[in-house]
C-alpha cells in the first residue's frame, strides 16, 4: 500500500490549491522562520485557514494565542479578526518572538498584533481583560494550565481552540504516558467535568500526520 503520509500530503496540496489563497505575508513568515532556524511545526495552511474562518465566524475582536513560533498562525488569526480587532500572542523564546515580530511588521500587522515574551503561564496570570477567541499551541504539558487561564479570561461565547490533541492517536493509547499526551488528557478532563464548557475534538490527517484540533465554547 502507498505510504498514507504521501497521500495526505497530496490531498493537502489539492486543498491548498483550491481553498487557500496565495498570501505573500504568510509565505514570507515561513521563509523567515526557516532562515531563522525555527522548527517547522506551524499549523498547516488548511488548518491556518480554518483558524481564520473560526475567528471570523465567532465575530472575535480580541484574540489570544499561546505559542507564537514565527507568527504563521498569528497572521492567520489576524486575518480573521474584525477591523478594529487585536491579537495578543505569547512566546517564551526571545528569538522566536523577534522573528515573529519582523514577519508581523512585514505583513502590516504591527498595530494589530502584540507579541509578549516570557513563560506563557506567568503572562496569562497577569492578564485580566476578556478575550473572544483563544488558540492554545505551546508546550503541551502545560495545556491544562493554559486552558484554565483561557477560561478565566473568557466570557459566555468565547471560543477556545487547542492544537495537537490527537498526537498520532497516542491520546487514546493506554500505554502512552508521555508528558505531552498527559497534558492533552488533563485538558480534556477539565472540559469533561465543567458543564459550562461545550467542546469536541476533530481528528485530522494531512501534512502534519494524524493530529487534531479541539474546539470549546464557553457557556453561561
Ligand atoms: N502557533 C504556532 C506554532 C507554535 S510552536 C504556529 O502554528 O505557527 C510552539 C511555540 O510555543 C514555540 O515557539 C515555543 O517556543 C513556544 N513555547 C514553548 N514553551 C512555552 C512557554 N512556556 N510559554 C510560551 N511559549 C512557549
Ligand atoms: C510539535 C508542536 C506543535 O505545536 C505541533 O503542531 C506539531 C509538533 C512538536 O513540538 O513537535
Ligand atoms: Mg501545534
Amino acid at each position: 500500500m502507498a505510504d498514507p503520509q504521501d497521500l495526505w500530503n497530496r490531498v493537502d496540496e489539492w486543498i491548498e490549491g483550491r481553498f487557500v489563497p496565495e498570501d505573500s505575508a504568510l509565505e514570507g513568515a515561513l521563509t523567515a522562520q526557516a532562515a531563522g532556524g525555527l522548527p517547522e511545526i506551524q499549523v498547516s495552511a488548511a488548518q491556518g485557514r480554518l483558524l481564520e474562518l473560526l475567528v471570523r465566524m465567532s465575530g472575535a475582536r480580541s484574540v489570544l494565542e499561546v505559542g507564537t513560533l514565527g507568527g504563521y498562525s498569528t497572521i492567520w488569526l489576524a486575518r480573521g479578526v474584525a477591523d478594529d480587532g487585536r491579537v495578543l500572542t505569547l512566546e517564551l523564546d526571545p528569538h522566536h518572538a523577534e522573528v515573529a515580530r519582523a514577519s508581523l511588521d512585514a505583513a502590516g500587522l504591527a498595530d494589530v498584533v502584540e507579541v509578549a515574551v516570557g513563560p506563557a503561564a506567568d503572562t496569562l496570570r497577569g492578564l485580566t481583560e476578556r478575550f473572544d477567541f483563544v488558540f492554545i499551541d505551546a508546550d503541551k504539558p502545560s495545556t491544562p494550565t493554559y486552558f484554565t487561564e483561557a477560561v478565566r479570561l473568557s466570557h459566555p461565547g468565547t471560543v477556545i481552540v487547542v492544537d495537537n490533541v490527537v498526537r498520532q492517536g497516542a491520546v487514546a493509547d493506554p500505554a502512552s504516558s508521555d508528558a505531552n499526551v498527559e497534558g492533552i488528557r488533563g485538558f480534556a478532563e477539565i472540559v469533561a467535568h465543567d458543564p459550562r464548557l461545550r467542546g469536541t475534538a476533530i481528528q485530522m490527517v494531512g501534512r502534519k500526520g494524524h493530529d487534531g484540533f479541539a474546539v470549546v465554547v464557553v457557556g453561561e
